[in-house]
C-alpha cells in the first residue's frame, strides 16, 4: 500500500503485509553504507512525520556518498524488481509491518510493533547484476518450469481478498453489478480456445451442480463457424489468459450483438475481453510468459470455481457444498506444494520409458477427462510428441485397438464417484498387455502390481481433484521438452498470443 495527500505534498508511505514492496534507489554517486537503519517508535500514532518533529531526528545514514556529502537520490516503487530494473540495480525489499517515508528526498523506514531482539534493525539495498530475463526467471531454466512451480502462490493470489475461509463465503467485486441478471439468464455458455477451453470443461459439472442452469463449453471458433444461437437471457463466460485471443474477441462481438451478458474470465488487466466483457474476474495470476499455459490454467480453474460458488451464495440446501469446496481450496496452495516434489519421479520415468516413444495415451473421466485432454495438450506442444486424451468411457468404442504392450498410457485414478469405472477401465487396458502409469490418491494402490508406475496425489474434494491432478502432466511435458532439446518457452509454429483467427 502506498498512501499520498494533497496535504503532506512531496511525501509518500509505504507499508507491506504479505505482498512485496521494494524501492528502486537510483542515485549520482556511490554511497557510503548499502543499507537503511530501521527507526523504532513508541508512539507512532503522531504519523505523519512532517507534524511530530521528533520522529525526524533520526538522519538516515544511507544516503550519504562515500565523499560525505549527501547524494540526489531517485526511488521507485513496485512490487516486483522486474519492474525497476530499467532505471536502477539497486533495490531495498520492505519486510512485513514495515512503515516506509519518504520526504525532504530521504528515506526513512519505521516498524508498527517494537523490534524483537531476532528481527534486523536494517534493510540491505541489494545490486541486481542479473539482466531482466534473469530476474524474472529467478532460479528456474526455463519460464515454464517457474511458472508451474509458482503455483502454490499463484492459485493463493487468485483466491487472496475474495474468499473469506472462517464464514466460508465468496465475493466477486467484479460481479457484484451483475449479479441479479446473470443470475436471470437461461443458460450459460462458456467459450474458449486451448487450455482456457480445458478449464471450462474441468469446471462445468461443478456449474451445473450448484447454479442448476445448463451450462454448455464452446470452442470459440467452433462457435463462431456454427453461428450458434444465442439471445439475450444467456450468460457467455469468455476465459482467456492473454484476453487477445482473436476467436475468442470473435466470438465476444458476436454474442455483445445479441445483447447477452458477457462476462470475462481474464489474466491480462487491460486486454480487449477485460474491456469489452460487462463484467468479469481477472484471476490474478501474475504474467504468464512461457507459450504453454500452466499457472494460468489452475487459476482460472479457481476463479471459474468460485464464480460458481458466487452465483449459489443464497441456496441452503447447497450450503455444506460450499463449505467443502471452500475449505478445499483453502488447502489447494499447500497440496500443490506437495504434489511439486513429485519432479524427480516423473523426471525418471521420462528418462526411463517415455523420452522415446511416439506416441501416449491419457484416460480419464468425469472430472478427470479435462485433466486428461490438458495433459495431452501440453505434451504435444512443447515435446512434440503424439498424445491424446481419451474419455475412459469411450475406451471400448474404439482407441483400445490401440493398446499393447508397447503403448505408454497415463490413467487419471484419484477418488471420486467414478473411480470404480476407471479402474475398469484400468483392468481393460492391463488385460491387453498395457502397462499404465497411474495418478492416484495417496494410500491407494489402483492396479499396482500391473501398473507400470504410480504418482500420487493428496486428495481433495472431487470437483477441485484437477488442480492437483493436471500438475504431474504439466511437469511430466516440461521434462520431455527439456530431453528432447525443445526450446520449451517458445516451441516451434506457436505463439503466446494468437492474435489471429
Ligand atoms: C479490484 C481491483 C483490485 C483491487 C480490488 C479491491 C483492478 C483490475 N482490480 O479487484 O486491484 O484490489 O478491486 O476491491 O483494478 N472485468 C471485466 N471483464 C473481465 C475482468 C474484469 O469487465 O474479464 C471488470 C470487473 O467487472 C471489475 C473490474 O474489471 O469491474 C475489475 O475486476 P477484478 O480485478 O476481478 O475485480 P476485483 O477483484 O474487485
Ligand atoms: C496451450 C495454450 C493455448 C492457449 C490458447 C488460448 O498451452 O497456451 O492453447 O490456451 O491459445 O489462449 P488464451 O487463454 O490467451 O485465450
Amino acid at each position: 500500500m502506498l498512501v499520498k495527500s494533497t496535504h503532506f505534498p512531496g511525501e509518500i508511505c509505504g507499508t507491506r503485509n504479505g505482498s512485496p514492496l521494494l524501492f528502486g534507489v537510483k542515485t549520482d554517486k556511490k554511497l557510503k553504507v548499502d543499507f537503511v537503519d530501521v527507526e523504532v517508535s513508541d508512539n507512532l500514532s503522531s504519523f505523519p512525520v512532517s507534524e511530530n518533529p521528533q520522529l525526524r531526528t533520526s538522519q538516515s545514514r544511507a544516503f550519504f556518498a562515500e565523499d560525505g556529502a549527501p547524494s540526489a537520490v531517485e526511488y521507485f516503487f513496485s512490487s516486483d524488481p522486474a519492474s525497476v530494473v530499467e532505471h536502477t540495480k539497486k533495490v531495498l525489499y520492505l519486510e512485513d509491518n514495515d512503515i516506509a517515508h519518504i520526504y525532504d528526498g530521504e528515506l526513512h523506514i519505521h516498524r508498527a510493533t517494537k523490534l524483537t531482539g531476532e528481527e534486523s534493525t536494517t534493510r540491505k539495498i541489494h545490486d541486481l547484476d542479473m539482466e531482466l530475463n534473469e530476474i524474472m526467471k529467478g532460479p528456474y531454466k526455463h519460464f515454464m518450469q517457474k511458472e508451474i512451480f509458482e503455483q502454490p502462490e499463484s492459485t493463493f493470489n487468485t483466491m487472496r481478498g475474495r474468499i473469506d475461509f472462517e464464514n466460508n463465503t465468496v465475493n466477486l467485486g467484479g460481479l457484484v453489478g451483475a449479479l441479479s441478471g446473470i443470475k436471470k439468464s437461461r443458460r450459460m455458455i462458456m467459450i474458449a480456445c486451448g487450455t482456457s477451453y480445458h478449464t471450462c470443461l474441468a469446471t462445468r459439472s461443478i456449474f451445473e451442480e450448484l447454479t442448476e442452469m445448463p451450462v454448455s463449453v464452446e470452442l470459440a471458433s467452433d462457435f463462431s463457424d456454427r453461428r450458434c444461437p444465442v439471445f439475450r437471457d444467456d450468460t457467455c463466460i469468455f476465459v482467456s489468459q492473454s484476453g487477445e485471443t482473436a476467436d475468442s474477441l470473435q466470438a465476444l462481438k458476436y454474442c455483445k450483438e445479441r445483447k447477452a451478458i458477457t462476462l470475462g474470465v481474464v489474466n491480462a488487466v487491460g486486454s480487449s475481453i477485460s474491456r469489452d466483457t460487462e463484467c468479469g474476474v481477472h484471476i490474478n495470476a501474475g504474467p504468464e510468459i512461457g507459450v504453454a499455459s500452466t499457472k494460468a490454467y489452475t487459476s482460472q480453474y479457481i476463479a471459474l470455481v468460485m464464480i460458481a460458488l458466487f452465483l449459489s451464495n443464497d441456496s441452503l440446501s447447497k450450503r455444506q457444498r460450499h463449505i467443502d469446496i471452500i475449505q478445499g481450496l483453502k488447502n489447494i496452495p499447500a497440496q500443490i506444494k506437495e504434489v511439486l516434489k513429485l519432479e524427480d519421479k516423473i523426471k525418471q520415468l521420462c528418462n526411463d520409458w517415455l523420452n522415446n516413444q511416439k506416441s501416449l495415451l491419457l484416460l480419464g473421466r468425469g472430472y478427470q477427462f479435462a485433466t486428461a485432454l490438458e495433459g495431452a495438450l501440453k505434451i504435444k506442444e512443447i515435446s512434440y510428441m503424439h498424445s491424446e486424451g481419451v474419455l475412459a468411457g469411450e475406451l471400448k468404442h474404439g482407441v483400445l485397438a490401440l493398446v499393447d504392450e508397447e503403448l505408454p498410457i497415463i490413467a487419471l485414478a484419484t477418488r471420486d464417484s467414478l473411480f470404480p469405472k476407471v479402474t475398469s477401465s484400468i483392468m481393460q487396458v492391463t488385460a491387453r498387455g498395457g502397462r499404465p502409469i497411474i495418478i492416484c490418491n495417496e494410500g491407494d494402490d489402483v492396479a499396482a502390481d500391473m501398473a507400470y508406475a504410480t504418482l500420487k496425489v493428496p486428495l481433495t474434494v472431487d470437483c477441485l481433484q484437477g488442480l492437483l491432478n493436471v500438475v504431474p502432466l504439466q511437469l511430466m511435458s516440461y521434462w520431455l521438452a527439456v530431453n528432447r532439446g525443445v526450446d520449451v518457452d517458445f516451441p516451434r509454429n506457436l505463439a503466446k498470443s494468437v492474435t489471429v483467427e
